[in-house]
């Protein structure tokens, strides 16, 4: 079981004069073991790098059985402060924060220095007070990739005002849903968003959610000038109510435990979960990982790929190289518009040093050919990063190979929204890499693999994959909902975070994560509840009963699979597929659109009623010679049935 073909594959770090000053083996192995030997003193320190207006009195201060996390109590400080002021204030002011790279190649682009985000984070933090927000105060920010998406969260962060970011992918009704669960009072949005030169239609997504659930204000920043409703005392445009705005805000002093954002994040069942972070503790997790994983030195230019609706945004966008004082670009579009070139021809244009995407691009992109890439001048990349799922071993060759030329490395980060940061990667410089795993544990990270029945094992080995200590990142709780989050994270294995992924370590102690164990899916790094999609789709009144799973997708890592077994006399035909398929996205957004809708008369379920989602994983992966024990379906025949459904598809 512990061996595979790529245990042995190793591909040696470069040369140290390439690469890699931060941390040598031995540095890591040492940092290492004192990170878990000795917590307190390791975070003391790493956390000393940040301004604390007050320091923390203690450092650790959690147990997983009960439930209850506290880093850095004591201490009050604020990322804001952390992430802008702090590199105003120590005369780096001219230093280029973010680049903001547009969707349109031929549009201008914009250098936002420190001293301007901390103008424009001001200007921002005023004019959310002039609405009325308060610190406490649940603001969602709804936004397309443009500067004044990191602009509003910093604000919100600013004046202690907890952010909850949507992506812009998402639909209205997904909207309603945490604009309602989190009581969010006050939204900030654009007119439209550009992606790969189409539009979205933000505020208009903004009013049909508002439809359903009230807020009191919503902010407008204006970008493409598309034209929208406004709604009279509801709506603001941003440049008029910014107009007379003070130009000082001080930083609120916040507690280290104080919420610092919402996130929300699929899970295996119910609506998705208001994920809480804090502030000292994902503060020092970001800054630190950041600094260690990503070697950055000053003066490099730093590009996340992701968008900041999602955590890699939050985290390795905005908050980590910000309190790192790094220059991070900002991309607006999509990785084949106007060609399949456009990531490649933004590193060059902006001599990217570092570049960090997810292996869902890599794969779309290594289908183009290597040409889009060699056009173009890419020897300023020095490291690469992947992040969202496993990263197949062929598509490491090819991103290692044809994008880094061979010699520069690459970390494979493994982490979660719930993480706050990454948690299991090879740091560049100090470790050597295998192709398709994630490598080792970051600092004060004790991974541990255990059996279905909670037996750890030691060794190479593979398991479910758990986490024994906690770490200053760490979610704290499900917003409202703390029972949810001792169920979800810390009742499986009792006395241990449960990441829900599936995991192998090898006998160099390097893990490779293998994907989900629960009932959640991967589609292009997304993270997708295949209830959420059940759930969307027996909303349509035609549908009776719905089972959705993952399939293996080329390009997405994982495609959504939907059996559907309609009301006695409807027919399915292809106009029902398109209505299917539209609804699902009207529901929940583009992103969880069906790859397959497969009608079938009827699930196969256990005499009991539970519905066996192992048989349809099998189905959908046109894997038919492994069903296993059918036996104990309330109706055996039905396997047939599902089988010749999908062979006829
Ligand atoms: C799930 C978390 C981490 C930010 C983006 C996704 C999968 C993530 C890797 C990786 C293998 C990975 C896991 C994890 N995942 N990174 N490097 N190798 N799998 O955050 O939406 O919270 O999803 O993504 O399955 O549990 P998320």
């Amino acid at each position: 079981m512990s061996n595979t073909a790529h245990d042995q594959e190793w591909v040696r770090k470069p040369g140290e004069a390439a690469n890699g000053t931060a941390c040598t083996l031995d540095q890591y192995q040492a940092m290492y073991s004192r990170s878990v030997d000795d917590p307190d003193g390791f975070w003391a320190e790493q956390a000393d790098r940040l301004d604390w207006f007050e320091k923390p009195g203690k450092i650790a201060n959690w147990s997983f059985d009960p439930v209850d996390i506290k880093w850095f109590e004591g201490g009050k400080l604020n990322i804001c402060h952390n992430a802008v002021d702090r590199h105003v204030a120590a005369g780096n002011g001219e230093r280029v924060a973010l680049i903001f790279e547009p969707d349109d190649p031929a549009a201008p682009n914009r250098h936002i220095t420190y001293a301007d985000l901390q103008r424009e984070v001001v200007r921002m933090a005023n004019t959310l007070k002039k609405m009325g927000v308060e610190k406490g105060d649940r603001v969602t920010i709804y936004m397309p990739m443009i500067p004044e998406g990191a602009f509003a969260m910093l604000a919100c962060a600013r004046i202690g005002a907890i952010h909850s970011v949507i992506f812009g992918g998402f639909s209205p009704d997904a909207i309603a849903g945490r604009v309602e669960d989190c009581q969010s009072d006050w939204i900030v949005t654009a007119d439209e968003g550009l992606r790969g030169s189409k539009k979205i239609p933000l505020k208009a997504n903004v009013d049909a959610a508002l439809a359903k659930v009230a807020a009191k204000a919503v902010l407008v920043v204006r970008h493409t000038g598309g034209d929208v409703a406004m709604t009279e005392g509801r709506d603001h445009w941003y440049h008029d109510l910014s107009a007379d705005v003070g130009e000082e805000c001080p930083c609120e002093q916040m507690d280290a435990e104080d919420p610092l954002f919402i996130l929300y994040t699929s899970g295996s069942t119910g609506k998705p979960k208001g994920v809480l972070h804090t502030t000292g503790g994902y503060s020092v997790w970001t800054e630190t990982t950041f600094r260690y994983v990503f070697d950055y030195r000053p003066g490099e230019i730093y590009w996340c790929t992701a968008d900041i609706g999602w955590v890699t945004g939050h985290s390795y966008i905005v908050y980590g190289p910000l309190q790192n004082g790094a220059t991070a670009l900002m991309f607006e579009g999509v990785p084949n518009n106007p060609d399949h070139d456009r990531f490649w021809q933004v590193c060059d244009k902006h001599k990217v040093n570092i570049f960090y995407t997810a292996p869902t691009a890599i794969r779309a992109l290594m289908r183009e050919g290597d040409a889009h890439v060699t056009k173009h001048d890419l020897s300023s990349l020095r490291l690469l990063g992947s992040v969202g799922e496993p990263i197949n071993p062929e598509a490491w060759r090819w991103y290692h190979g044809t994008v880094g030329h061979g010699k520069i490395p690459i970390v494979d980060t493994w982490w979660q929204t719930e993480t706050g940061g990454i948690m299991i990667t090879t740091l560049p410089g100090a470790h050597d890499m295998k192709p398709g795993s994630a490598g080792k544990p970051f600092f004060g990270i004790c991974p541990q693999l255990v059996d279905g029945d909670g037996m750890v094992l030691d060794g190479a080995t593979e398991g479910n994959l758990c986490i024994t200590h906690s770490w200053p990142g760490q979610a704290r709780t499900v917003y409202g909902d703390h029972e949810r989050f001792i169920q979800t994270y810390f009742s499986t294995y009792r006395g241990k975070y449960f990441t829900g992924d599936g995991c192998r370590r090898d006998v160099d102690g390097y893990y490779w994560i293998t994907g989900r164990v629960d009932d959640v899916i991967n589609v292009s790094g997304h993270r997708m509840g295949t209830a959420e999609v059940e759930s969307a789709l027996v909303l349509h009144p035609k549908v009776s009963e719905a089972a959705v799973v993952g399939f293996p997708h080329d390009i997405k890592g994982q495609g959504i699979y939907c059996y559907v077994t309609l009301n006695s006399g409807e027919e399915a035909d292809d106009v029902l597929t398109g209505e299917l398929r539209q609804w699902v996205r009207k529901e929940i957004g583009p992103i969880a659109s069906p790859d397959h809708l497969h009608f079938t008369p009827a699930l196969p379920k256990t005499r009991s009623g539970k519905i066996m989602r192992r048989i349809l994983r099998k189905i959908a992966e046109n894997e038919f010679g492994s069903l296993g024990d059918t036996s104990t379906l309330a109706d055996p025949s039905i396997v047939e049935t599902l089988v010749e459904g999908r062979l006829n598809r």
